[in-house]
């Protein structure tokens, strides 16, 4: 999850690779550093903390260099000091590598290079890598022959990229299972762990391949596997806006992101639902559509915040389209040797497409047989490369890393899906009208919730020195309070926790006193008195209540001290509208204290180690 921009060509690069690393370091930002060759010798910079911090160290330097490359790190192995920051180097420091992703066998291969008299300046796992290129350079004089030997050495994964001083024109990048794209320019080439890195410059891209090795120069780039087999490379051109991955005046990624969600949501249902007639259609899901209808049971897979989506996608696919359906953490799927065969239909959720848990789970469920679907935003990312096919989200370059808009657009995919299955299973159509015009006045709906998002911020001021936070919801509404406690934790560290309301009495009630906030997700649909009846168990014992509730819920106002509105919507997709007002809570309450909202300590945006 850290980032890489490697650059060759006419231009100077250091500001082409600082601008890429800005761009890059919601993927990871304990610690940054460039290597770039000037006067036939590898120049590199390194340091703990931020890519600004890593500008100052540079400045008014390097400006005739056209080759370098640089990373933004996300520590795995050795802490995130100068030392362990990347690019990191051989002992004659004329090899440099920059590395995504975890070599599992590193301590072994450290031992034996040691013995050989290699001598290592860092505790990374890395670094074996430019040792073992070392060794294998001496004895090819081919940088990219001997790239190629020493991934043959490697358990694990990586996206390197590599250049040396004996081979000024070119950097070699390579991948297994860590995202690289390759960029051509007029007369310049960039290799980056992602495009936003490179659109600003180019829009013309190959996307790597697991097993892939790329000559990168100036003028061509050549692709090969590793026998040394040239392969085509597929271009793709990028259509995405710069634009729309920055902030537009936003103060944060985050916030910029929960109020695009009007705008998202509905590009998640563009040209796929068709709510006059009732008809809803996904195009990467025609080809397995008779699997879908067929399958005994749907399975959904995800981590973090999209493992959420899943819970309310159970929901949604039971209720809706009438077909059993389970979710799974992805980390636990992969381990448990799931019972899954080819009956089963997997859908494997995720934001970045990238996640390592889900990508194993992924390969686990298809090594059995089932049909693996991806719901992913990120287009062209392994998970959605790898299924047999799937729903892209089209929320946009998401770069807060708590999500919101990917959230809120996993969840229409899962509503278009049930809609869609439900039809090929028989609900009437005027039923399916019906639904399918309730989901279509969804963005309108949000639009609303956003308008009043000041009330928000005035009621996260009087919480903001909470130390504990309960949130509580019932059915689908359940996985919402889940959603919303964990935005809390990620951006503002208040420990928070999601229950299923009448849960509560089994424990979480012994917590409440008058300074225990419980947000209760309480809209008027089947269960509504049962929550109400939960709210009054928190209200009898002094705890302050919030509560999210619809427009024209009157009742609730003396019961609770503050309340969110929300419009009504249908039952089941009610969440897409419930967690707004979660996220904008927890969002005011960080800025209230003050904490690194769009980059909140310890977390990353794209988790691609176990
Ligand atoms: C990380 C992120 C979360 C995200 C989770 C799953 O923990 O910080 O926001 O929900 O990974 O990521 P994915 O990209 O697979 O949805």
């Amino acid at each position: 999850m850290c980032g890489i921009v490697g650059y060759v060509g006419k231009r100077s690069c250091l500001p082409i690779i600082l601008e890429g690393l800005r761009r890059l370091e919601y993927r990871g930002y304990d610690s940054a550093g460039i290597t770039i060759l000037e006067d036939g010798r590898l120049e590199t910079r390194k340091k703990a903390g931020k890519v600004a911090d890593l500008e100052n160290i540079w400045k008014s330097t390097g400006g005739s260099a056209t080759i370098g490359m640089g990373h933004t790190r996300w520590a795995t192995h050795g802490e995130p000091n100068d030392r362990n920051a990347h690019p990191h180097h051989d002992c004659s420091g004329s090899i440099a590598v920059v590395h995504n992703g975890v070599i599992e066998n590193y301590r072994a291969l450290k031992i034996k290079l040691e013995k050989s008299g290699h001598l290592f300046s860092s505790e990374t796992d890395t670094e074996v890598i430019a040792h073992l290129i070392e060794e294998f350079y001496e004895k090819t004089t081919d940088l990219a022959q001997a790239v190629r030997l020493t991934l043959r050495q490697l358990d694990g994964t990586y996206g390197i990229v590599v250049m040396s001083a004996r081979d000024p024109e070119k950097l070699v990048a390579a991948r297994k299972g860590s995202p690289l794209v390759v960029g051509y320019g007029e007369g310049e080439s960039i290799v980056a762990s992602d495009a936003s890195a490179l659109v600003e410059h180019t829009r013309d891209v190959t996307y790597l391949l697991d097993g892939q090795l790329a000559v990168v120069e100036r003028a061509t780039v050549t692709v090969k596997n590793l026998e040394d087999v040239e392969v085509e490379k597929a271009v793709e051109h990028i259509t995405f806006d710069l634009e729309q991955i920055e902030k537009s005046g936003y103060e944060h990624f985050m916030l910029k992101e929960i109020h695009e969600q009007p705008e998202t949501i509905r590009n998640a249902m563009r040209g796929r639902l068709l709510a006059a007639d009732g008809e809803v259609k996904l195009g990467g899901l025609q080809d397995v559509m008779e699997k879908l209808v067929a399958a005994k049971r749907i399975i959904l897979v995800g981590c973090g915040t999209s493992w959420h989506a899943g819970l309310v996608g159970e929901y949604m696919l039971e209720q809706i389209a009438k077909v059993p359906a389970e979710v799974e953490y992805a980390s636990e799927f992969r381990y448990r040797n799931p019972l899954v065969s080819k009956d089963d239909v997997v859908f494997l959720i995720s934001q970045s497409g990238e996640t390592a848990d889900t990508l194993a789970a992924l390969r686990e469920a298809k090594g059995k047989g089932a049909t693996v679907l991806g719901i992913v935003n990120v287009v062209g990312s392994t998970i959605a490369r790898e299924s047999d096919g799937g729903v892209y989200v089209h929320a946009g370059p998401e770069i807060g890393v708590a999500s919101t808009k990917a959230f809120t657009s996993q969840l229409t995919v899962l509503a278009l899906i049930s809609l869609m299955l439900a039809r090929a299973k028989g609900m009437a159509k005027r039923d399916i009208v019906a639904l399918a015009k309730e989901l279509d006045a969804v963005p309108g709906k949000v639009k609303k919730i956003l308008e009043d998002a000041k009330v928000v911020a005035d009621i996260a001021r009087e919480f903001k020195d909470a130390r504990h936070f309960l949130y509580l919801g019932r059915g689908a509404n359940f996985p919402v309070a889940l959603e919303g406690a964990l935005k809390l934790k990620e951006i503002s560290y208040i420990h928070a926790e999601g229950y299923p309301a009448a849960e509560m009495k089994h424990g979480p009630i012994a917590l409440i006193d008058e300074h225990m906030p419980v947000v209760f997700v309480a809209p008027k649909d089947a269960i509504y008195e049962k929550v109400i009846s939960n709210l009054q168990e928190v209200k009898a014992r002094r705890g302050r209540i919030i509560a999210v509730a619809n427009d024209d819920d009157m009742e609730i106002q003396a019961m609770a001290e503050f309340v969110l509105r929300v419009p009504r919507t249908y039952g089941f997709f009610g969440p897409i509208l419930n967690v707004i007002p979660l996220q904008l809570l927890s969002y005011y309450i960080a800025v209230a204290r003050g904490t690194n909202v769009d980059q909140p300590r310890n977390l990353a945006k794209s988790v691609t180690v176990e």
